[in-house]
């Protein structure tokens, strides 16, 4: 009886083994590791109501206190995870079931007139605030340099004064929009101001141009530090300016223009 149980012992241990090694093997295959793809996109898509992969929430491209002492933490906090993203929420349900799931969204922009206003507010509130976030930095600020700066100089004259219209145009913009430094389809640099969110590849817009940088003025933007000195936190904002950033869309957008 002893050496039959020592046997029984043996083939279960072995079948076990035997188990093991099949689910390990599997594991490493080539099949396994698709499916578990699969099932990660699957997962992404699901987050993102799903809408194609192009209408993403993008991460914040640095931690929310990177901006401080000029943004503070918990402005940047609030502003990108409610605010912002309330906005992308809004703009995927405003589209869908419509033709704009599977557009552009510069598409949507040149037609955004034929558009319910929902889908106007809340494009705008998506795609301007990922815009922002991305021409800001850490330890950014400074003066743009190469072809950029020299685009800058012969349009306005010198940096100083680029910063100045620049900076009026926020100033200057009356409730809650976004200044602009765009590029017309001449070739010429331009700022302008936008109410609310609306933005300058619409075609509602007074001047329609390819942006390059652009500025938050709505309160929501800097009214826990600054309350009501808007001019303060526009002042601030110059040392965030990823000017890199600019300067890549500047040459993306003489290209996109056919001008280089
Ligand atoms: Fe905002």
């Amino acid at each position: 009886m002893g050496k039959l149980n020592l046997v029984v012992a043996f083939i279960i241990v072995w079948f076990l083994g035997l188990q093991y090694t099949s689910i390990a093997q599997e594991k490493d295959s080539p099949t396994h590791q698709m499916k578990k793809n699969q099932s990660k996109n699957d997962f992404k898509k699901e987050t993102i109501m799903n809408m194609p992969n192009k209408f993403e929430f993008k991460p914040l491209p640095y931690s929310y206190d990177a901006l401080e002492p000029f943004i503070d933490k918990l402005t940047v906090e609030i502003h990108y995870s409610k605010h912002h993203k309330a906005y992308y929420d809004n703009f995927i349900n405003a589209i869908k079931g419509t033709e704009m799931e599977s557009m552009d969204i510069k598409d949507i922009f040149k037609n955004i007139s034929k558009y319910p206003m929902a889908v106007r507010n809340n494009s705008g509130g998506y795609f301007n605030h990922t815009f922002y976030w991305e021409n800001m930095k850490s330890h950014g600020g400074g003066l743009p340099t190469g072809k950029l700066s020299e685009a800058i100089t012969k349009a306005f004259n010198s940096f100083e004064e680029f910063k100045k219209q620049f900076s009026d145009a926020g100033k200057t913009r009356f409730g809650s929009g976004w200044a602009w430094l765009c590029l017309d389809d001449k070739g010429n640099l331009f700022i302008c101001s936008t109410p609310n969110q609306d933005n300058p590849l619409m075609d509602i817009a007074e001047k329609k141009g390819i942006p390059l940088l652009t500025m938050d003025v709505w309160e929501h933007a800097y009214y826990l530090k600054y309350q009501n000195k808007r001019p303060d936190y526009i002042d601030a904002f110059w040392n965030v300016v990823n000017w890199e950033e600019v300067a890549k869309r500047y040459e993306n957008a003489l290209k996109s223009f056919g001008m280089k």
